[in-house]
C-alpha cells in the first residue's frame, strides 16, 4: 500500500514552531461521559474561558462529527470504535497544529478510549471523566433519548441497552449534578492551564 509514496514530514514545519506562533502547546481534551452528563456544555464552558486568556481552541463534537465526517456510522460497538478512531486521527492533526483540541464522546469503553489515546500520544492526551449520575443524565433527558430507550425505541443506548465503563484513573473528574459550571470551569483551568501555557 505504502509503495510510491514518500512522505514529506521532514520538509514540513513542525509542531514545536507552530507552537511558538501561537504562544501555547497543543494538548488533547478528551471528555468522556454518558449522553446528557454535561460534555458538550463542559467542553464549551471550557473553550470560551480559555479563548478568554487567549489560546486557540477547537471542539470536535458527537452531533456535529456523526452528521458530518461520520454521517455512515451508528451505535454498534464497532461503529462507535470507527468513531472514535476518525476523531482520533482528526484530532491528533489539530494536536500537531498546537491548538487545544477539545473532544466530547461519550467513547463508552476502556478500549475505545485507549485506542483514541494511543493514536493521540499518550502524553498529549488528558481524560476528562464526566461522572454526572444515569440518574440526573436521564432525569435531565435533554434530547428525549432515555425516554425513547426505555420504550425501546432506540437500540445500544448507553448506559440503558449498551455499556459504560467507568474511567479508571482520569485526568479529571468532573459530576455536573453536584457543583455549578463556573466551579467545574475553575477546576478545569486549574488542570489544564499549566499543560498548555508555554
Ligand atoms: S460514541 O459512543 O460513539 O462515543 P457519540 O458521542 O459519538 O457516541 O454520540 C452520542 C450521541 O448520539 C448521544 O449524545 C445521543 O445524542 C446520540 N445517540 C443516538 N443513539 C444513541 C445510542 N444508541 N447510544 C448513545 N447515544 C446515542
Amino acid at each position: 500500500m505504502t509503495e510510491n509514496i514518500y512522505p514529506i514530514f521532514d520538509k514540513m514545519l513542525q509542531r514545536k514552531d507552530r507552537e511558538a506562533l501561537l504562544h501555547q502547546k497543543g494538548i488533547m481534551i478528551w471528555f468522556t461521559g454518558l449522553s446528557g452528563s454535561g460534555k458538550s456544555t463542559l467542553a464549551i464552558a471550557l473553550e470560551r474561558a480559555l479563548y478568554e486568556r487567549g489560546f486557540l481552541c477547537r471542539i470536535l463534537d458527537g452531533d456535529n462529527i456523526r452528521s458530518g465526517i461520520n454521517n455512515n456510522l451508528g451505535f454498534s460497538d464497532a461503529d462507535r470504535t470507527e468513531n472514535i478512531r476518525r476523531i482520533a486521527e482528526v484530532s491528533k492533526l489539530f494536536v500537531d497544529c498546537g491548538i487545544v483540541t477539545i473532544a466530547a464522546f461519550i467513547s463508552p469503553t476502556h478500549a475505545i478510549r485507549r485506542m483514541a489515546s494511543e493514536i493521540i500520544g499518550k502524553p498529549d492526551f488528558l481524560e476528562i471523566y464526566v461522572s454526572t449520575p444515569i440518574e440526573e443524565c436521564e432525569r435531565r433527558d435533554v434530547k428525549g433519548l432515555y425516554a425513547k430507550a426505555r420504550r425501546g425505541e432506540i437500540q445500544e443506548f448507553t448506559g440503558i441497552s449498551s455499556p459504560f465503563e467507568v474511567p479508571e484513573h482520569p485526568f479529571v473528574s468532573i459530576d455536573t449534578s453536584r457543583q455549578p459550571i463556573e466551579t467545574s470551569v475553575a477546576q478545569l483551568l486549574q488542570a489544564i492551564l499549566p499543560k498548555i501555557e508555554k
